[in-house]
Order: structure tokens, then sequence, then C-alpha cells
């Protein structure tokens, strides 16, 4: 069971979307899914089809009633065939005034002792969190081992974004656990030159920490979450479907365990000979705000087990990608801004299966 707790202390971010539309995506391939409402707004509980009034019992009763951790089981609304979900109420908005007198510890590990008492049903838990670091998002937090920070793209975002990591990396410290934090960048209109070059600010800054999938602004988004299901079955097909299970395939992709063993193999890789080797390619472009590159050694995925550094040289800025490839040829293309191009500078090419050129890539 991996939990997964969706913060920011921003409102507005895309968390309630991020948290119902990426259990959607993971129901649809087939995993089991709890989410978590922590949100007194109730707005997950809303998206996800239930009336928080019409409801007999909420988080409240687990949270805050003496022994509540054993009625988790009791207040989860079976919402559909794969999806579950733990609601909400605007009077969790009072649990912060009636634990007051208790122990910190005590205060924010109710979530999840209530979590642990659950049978071993469900492949992922996501929670949703209100847009502050109070008693509640500290109970997700301390549940969770794994963190979802969604950022819209503007800079004032990243600002904030910061001093969130420093808390979360606080609380790690405190509670003996570590967390293992990813930034999911939303809300992204690529038509805005503006919104091209905070992507590549926020991936310069957070690097492999941040999500290589995009959620770009989606109209659908918003009617599926007034239609109160995830999009995955309003518009399957929409943008904000296809976006957000390609977050679901980068999860299932990378759980916590593997991230770390893939980083301290880079580690070792570098000293070592043989077998793989580290290839960089270099991009330019002054205009350009994002640029991935995608080719048969990652699946086509954008940027999917690359490094990527991004420089200045002048006005210019320079996108170098490390590859880690064996011996062999290679066809690939670069990603820059959503739009699929061949590298400028190699005039090596073969034809792709829909004629456009892709561009060779020789290891020796
Ligand atoms: N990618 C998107 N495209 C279009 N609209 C979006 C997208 N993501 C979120 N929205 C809309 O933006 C609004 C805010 O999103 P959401 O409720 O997910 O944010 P939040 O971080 O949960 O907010 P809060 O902090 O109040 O809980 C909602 O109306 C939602 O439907
Ligand atoms: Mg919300």
């Amino acid at each position: 069971m991996r939990v997964i707790a969706i913060v920011n202390q921003k409102g507005g971010c895309g968390k309630t979307t991020t948290t119902v539309n990426l259990a959607g995506a993971l129901a649809a391939d087939g995993n089991r899914v709890l989410v978590v409402d922590m949100d007194p707004q109730a707005h997950a509980t809303l998206a996800m089809g239930l009336e928080p009034d019409d409801l007999e019992m909420n988080l409240y009763e687990v949270l805050v009633e003496p022994g509540g951790a054993s009625r988790l089981d009791a207040v989860i609304v079976d919402v559909s065939d794969k999806i579950d979900l733990a609601p909400s109420s605007i009077v969790l908005s009072a649990l912060e005034q009636k634990l007051a007198s208790e122990r910190h510890d005590a205060r924010t590990e109710r979530l999840a002792a209530a979590l642990e008492t659950l049978p071993p049903l469900y492949d992922y838990v996501l929670i949703d969190c209100p847009p502050n670091v109070g008693l509640l998002t500290f109970n997700a937090l301390r549940a969770a081992s794994e963190v979802i920070v969604p950022l819209e793209t503007s800079f004032f975002a990243i600002d904030g974004v910061q001093k969130l990591l420093e808390t979360i990396s606080l609380l790690s410290d405190r509670i003996g656990h570590e967390l293992d934090v990813r930034v999911l960048p939303t809300l992204y209109d690529g038509r805005t030159r503006y919104a091209r070059q905070t992507l590549g600010d926020i991936r310069e800054l957070f690097k492999e920490l941040c999500f290589d999938t995009v959620i770009r602004l989606n109209v659908k988004l918003r009617e599926a979450a007034r239609e109160g299901i995830p999009i995955s079955r309003y518009a399957p097909s929409a943008n904000g479907a296809l976006d957000y299970a390609s977050v679901a395939m980068e999860l299932a992709a990378s759980p916590p365990e593997h991230r770390a063993r893939v980083a301290t193999e880079d580690r070792g890789d570098a000293a070592g000979a043989g077998g793989p080797r580290e290839v960089i390619v270099r991009f330019k472009d002054p205009d350009a705000g994002d640029v991935r590159i995608a080719g048969d050694f990652n699946g086509w995925v954008p940027d999917r087990g690359v490094r990527s550094l991004i420089a200045s040289e002048g006005q210019t800025r320079v996108w170098t990608k490390v590859l880690t490839l064996e011996p062999g040829t290679y066809q690939y293309r670069y990603v820059v801004d959503g739009e699929w191009r061949e590298d400028p500078t190699n005039p090596q090419t073969a034809p792709g299966p829909t004629g456009q050129p892709n561009s060779i890539l020789h290891v020796p």
C-alpha cells in the first residue's frame, strides 16, 4: 500500500483535481484506491459525487472521537468499482480546537493510526489536504511515505513551494521517516511564453524531484468535478485524462524504493567501467521554455530516465541531456514546448513511422 499525500499550502493549485483524477487513472489501470479527504471544504468528496451533508459519518469520527481509529472502516464509502472514499465535512475544521489539549505527537498520528487498522485492500491511498499546513496536513504527512506537491506554473507559486519543501523536510526529520517528495506542474498553458519559461524554471530548480508529466489546463477537468466523476470516466480521451494517466504511469514505474536505488546506482556508475555509458546531447534555443528528449531508449516518454541540466549562454538557453545507454544505435527527437522536433545540429536522420525524420545516435 503506497500512501501519498497531496500537499500545498497555496489554494487552487490543483490538489483536489490531482487527488481525484489520479485516483481515477490508477483505478483504470486496475489498482484499488482509497481517497482520504482531509480538507474541511470537502471538495474531493463533492468531486467524487457525494454530498457531505447527506453522509452519516465522516473523518471527524475517526480523527476526533476517542478510539476513532478503528472506525475508519465504517466511515469509508464505496464510490465506484475500484475507488473508495473517506469523506470529509466542514466539522473537520474544529479538529485543531478539539485536540488542543493533546500532546503534539498524539494529535498528529491520528490518521496514520487509523490507516493501520485497515485490511490490506488498497494499492494506493491518496490524501487530499487543505490549503494550509495545520494539524490536518500534519496528520496526512505523518501517515504518508510519499508527497505530491501540485505546483501551478506561475512564478509566485515557486517561491511558496520552496518554503513548503523545507517544512516537509523538517517534519520528516522530526517524525523519523523519509518522505519521498515530488513536484507536479499543473494548470499549464503552453500557449503563453511566460508559462513555458516558468516550467523551464521549475524543472531547473527541482530537477529529478519534478514529474516528467505536466498537467495542462483542460476545461474538461472542471466539468468532470462538477459531474462528480474522475475525468478517466467523464472524458477519457481529453488532455486532462491523458495527463493524469501519465502521472499514474510514472508513479507505477518508480516506487520510492526504486527511486532510492536508482539514485545510488547513478552514483556508482560514474566510477565504474563497461556496460552502459553516459551520453551527452545538447539543445539550444532562445525561445524555448521546456525541452525534453524522447527516443527508443526511453520508450518515447519525454525525459524518462534522463538527467537534465539547463544553463544560459547570453540570451540563449542550453539544455544538456545526460542519457545512460548501452552501446548501440538509437533514434530520438526533442519535445520543445510540447512540439516534437528532430535535433537541428544532427545531420543523421532516419524516417520515423509517420515519415517524420528521427535523429540518429550511435553509442560505440
Ligand atoms: N489542469 C486544470 N485545467 C483546468 N482547470 C483546472 C485544472 N486543475 C484544476 N482546475 C480547476 O481549478 C480550480 C482549483 O483546483 P483544485 O480545487 O484542484 O485546487 P486545490 O489546490 O485543491 O484548491 P484548494 O486549495 O482550495 O483545496 C478548480 O475549479 C479546478 O476544477
Ligand atoms: Mg482542494
